[in-house]
């Protein structure tokens, strides 16, 4: 039997996500159902059997959620939205024990109120299954067993339900955080778009939390970012444990080996902030990464971590230029640190070191110190070539939220870094 999944994404990610998902079929599913749709902006289409949606809340890194279309069809009002969710077998899916949570989201829908178009559809499901079984399900929109979301374009409306429970972005082990981390798969979608493989040299020089670095670790020892955690289908009649016992084992097979790996993964994390190291640190080792190098050292004075070039890739502080800190151009720190001493060169580091002086030296350490090296950094701010003095090659338009960022891509080849002027018109 098969099914039609769609899997939303960070917007920008979409083409990656497809890729991936690709490769997750043809590696973990055995010749098992699976057809690749469409691409539409926010996310993927596809169509496979139940193993494929299981695969793919497993070993998605790029992917937010897993939705199992359940009814697609042309409305005008809310009682047609209600119609259609009444019309769906959801006792199929789930029970009346089962504590439910509706969603809608909407564009350029004709009608009025979300909010009542999101009561119906609870209503309709409330009453379908106090019609087949007598009793109706509470409402729990913190923490419900059963996620249900409506999809209105102007014309038609699509119900979907859950598959994954919690967002996939949450892998489970990420308890520490920085002031600003970037979501996992928007982290692990990046990491695919600079193109970089297991075994080249990564660095992040701004790493706080150690996002992109856990990312890359989880990829360079084979770990699936759903290993740690539960899935949404748990709770549901279609839970096929059977399928997602052997899925889970082998995913669980496959991290210990890496837990027992000795490799050197070429993957190097840097920041400023002792205290963030600190936070890289305790994820890295609950996720059994511990082998990730890092260190506490100022990004203006960064030197490469590798002889051989690799991919640099980072997201520095935008717009707060509080989080611009450091003591000095040059100023290495010791590997691990107090914060006390940290507080006291970021007062001093306001007065010093405003962001466009922070950038410029930026730039000096890539064109100087990273010869050979690609640099990819993600920012909402379209100055930053201008502000680096460098020239992109090219600028990918990604989410960070409701955030519109640019991708940068540097390539600091020998003898011809494409450098630009400070004054030169900013990047579109
Ligand atoms: C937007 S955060 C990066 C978040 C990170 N990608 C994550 O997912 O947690 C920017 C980081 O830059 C660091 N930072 C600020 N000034 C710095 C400097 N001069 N040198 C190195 N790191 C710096 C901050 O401590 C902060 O951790």
């Amino acid at each position: 039997m098969s099914f039609d999944f769609f899997i939303p994404c960070p917007r920008g990610l979409e083409a990656v996500l497809a890729a991936e998902l690709a490769e997750i079929a043809s590696r973990h599913l055995n010749g098992a159902p699976f057809t690749a749709g469409a691409q539409v902006p926010g996310g993927v289409h596809f169509r496979g059997g139940w193993a494929a949606g299981l695969a793919a809340n497993l070993h998605s890194r790029i992917a937010s959620r897993v939705l199992l279309k359940i009814a697609h069809r042309p409305y005008r009002s809310e009682q047609d939205i209600y119609d259609l969710a009444l019309e769906q077998r959801w006792e199929q899916w789930f029970s009346a024990q089962e504590t439910l949570r509706v969603d809608v989201t909407a564009i350029k829908s004709p009608l009025r109120s979300l909010e009542f178009t999101t009561l119906r559809v609870k209503d309709a499901i409330c009453d379908r299954l106090r019609d087949v079984s007598g009793e109706r399900p509470n409402i729990d929109t913190s923490a419900p067993d059963v996620r249900v979301f409506a999809f209105l374009t102007a014309t038609d409306c699509t119900l979907y339900l859950d598959t994954s429970g919690e967002p996939l972005f949450k892998r489970g082990w990420r308890l520490d955080k920085g002031a600003a981390p970037l979501r996992e798969n928007l982290a692990a979608g990046i990491l695919r778009l600079t193109g970089w493989t297991a075994g080249t040299p990564l660095y992040d020089p701004m790493c706080g939390s150690g996002t992109f670095l856990a990312e890359a670790a989880q990829v360079a020892l084979n770990i699936a970012p759903g290993a740690e955690r539960r899935f949404g289908f748990e709770n549901l009649k279609q839970y096929d444990a059977k399928t997602w016992q052997a899925l889970k084992a082998a995913a669980l097979d496959a991290k210990h080996a890496a837990r027992a790996s000795r490799a050197d993964l070429q993957i190097f994390g840097s920041d400023i902030s002792g205290d963030m190291l600190v936070k890289a640190r305790a994820n890295f080792e609950r996720a059994g990464l511990a082998s990730v190098s890092l260190k506490q050292v100022d990004a203006r004075g960064m030197t490469a971590p590798s002889s051989e070039p690799g991919i640099l890739v980072a997201n520095p502080p935008y717009g707060e230029r509080i989080e611009v800190r450091g003591r000095n151009a040059r100023g290495e720190l010791r590997e691990t640190g107090r914060e006390s001493r940290d507080e006291d060169s970021f007062h001093r580091a306001q007065e010093e070191a405003p962001d466009s002086e922070f950038f410029k030296l930026l730039g000096d350490a890539l064109k100087q110190r990273f010869t050979g090296w690609h640099a990819f950094i993600l920012t909402s701010d379209r100055k930053l070539p201008g502000q680096l003095r460098l020239r992109e090659s090219t600028k990918t338009p990604l989410f960070n939220g409701a955030l519109e960022c640019r991708l940068f891509r540097f390539d600091l080849i020998a003898g011809s870094v494409r450098q630009r002027p400070a004054n030169d018109t900013p990047a579109a």
